[in-house]
């Protein structure tokens, strides 16, 4: 397993990271089995929100961590500033703040290592998150802070009311979902790819040093579905099938390889249920892919280059 240096700390985490939004669909023992399978794995992060199923994940990830006794081999991360019935997002001092200590609670921890504001809030104060944060980073009770799905003026504005540098940034990213490269290869030129839609959020991220995560990692479009065996993708398979077979892993490894072969301090959060994926997922690690690879890939789940 390759690691990142996290934050100020320089904490080494793991570039695979186990995302546990799907946790509730498992038995309480099955999620115990789940981590001690990611710490085999030498995976030693974990990803939550407060809102998956209501709270639920949180929870069971704190009863398997307390079954296991493995909270201190993880570094977890939870998410906030989502709010369901009625759906909004709220980035207010007493939300966040309120937030955290509820998955605190739920999880089962004294702290989080890390906090990300999980969708932009259009009516976010810079300075009245900083103060969130402060309240939070003071009382020991969070340790980095970062954000979600943010393009760069977001992260910029944030960035003018907080007294520590963000961390890092979650987003949507797979060799099927791949509009932040898209633009790149298409700059000035009349067509749809060139549209930048989000200010180059991944040379943003990489020029402050700050944590790329990829989450649905193995998922088209927004949750349409898996792309390994997928019809719709038989090109793109039989490329990953063939670079898994010349470097003995699955399919799988290859497609998480191919976002972690990006030059940025990237991690790859897999949601995956099942042990055996965890470990192949873990392989991606270990996967070599050269520029000529990369591309190919690319290519082959639909996209052009001009
Ligand atoms: N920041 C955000 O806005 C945001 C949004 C969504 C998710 N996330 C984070 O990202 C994590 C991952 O998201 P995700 O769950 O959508 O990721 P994902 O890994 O793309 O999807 C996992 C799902 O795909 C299935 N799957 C994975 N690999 C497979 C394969 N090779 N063949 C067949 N099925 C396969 C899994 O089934 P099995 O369980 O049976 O393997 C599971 O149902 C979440 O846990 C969460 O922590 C963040």
């Amino acid at each position: 397993m390759k690691f990142v240096e996290f934050g100020e700390s320089k904490t080494r985490v793991s570039e695979v990271v186990l995302g546990c939004m799907r946790i509730p669909q498992l038995e309480q023992q099955e999620v115990s089995q789940l981590l001690e399978t990611a710490i085999d794995c030498d995976i030693n992060m974990l990803d939550i929100a407060d809102v998956y199923t209501n709270g639920k994940a949180e929870e069971m990830l704190g009863k398997a961590l307390k079954d296991t006794g493995l909270r201190d081999r993880f570094f977890i991360q939870s998410k906030c500033g989502i709010r369901k019935n009625p759906h909004f997002f709220d980035f207010s001092k007493e939300h966040i703040v309120s937030a955290v200590e509820k998955s605190l609670q739920r999880i089962g921890t004294d702290h989080l290592d890390s906090l990300l504001l999980h969708r932009p809030d259009a009516l976010m104060e810079p300075e009245e998150v900083g103060e969130a944060f402060n309240t939070l980073y003071k009382s020991g009770k969070v340790l980095n802070f970062g954000v979600s799905n943010m393009n760069r003026y977001q992260m910029e504005l944030l960035s003018s009311g907080l007294d520590m540098p963000l961390t890092a940034n979650q987003m949507q990213l797979s060799v099927c979902h791949t509009m932040m490269f898209d633009h790149s290869f298409n700059v000035n030129m009349d067509n749809d790819a060139a549209v930048m839609r989000d200010g180059g959020i991944l040379e943003y991220c990489r020029l402050k040093n700050m944590a790329i995560q990829a989450w649905s990692v193995m998922q088209h479009g927004f949750f349409r579905g898996v792309f390994i065996g997928a019809p719709e993708y038989l090109k793109l398979n039989s490329v990953l099938d063939r670079i898994a077979e010349e470097q003995q892993v699955t399919s799988t490894a290859v497609a998480i390889a191919w976002i972690l072969r990006y030059p940025g301090k990237m991690q790859a959060i897999i949601g995956t249920t099942n042990k055996r994926r965890v470990r192949e997922s873990a392989l991606a690690s270990t996967v070599k892919l050269d520029r000529a690879q990369w591309y190919e890939i690319y290519l082959a789940a639909g996209n052009n280059l001009p």
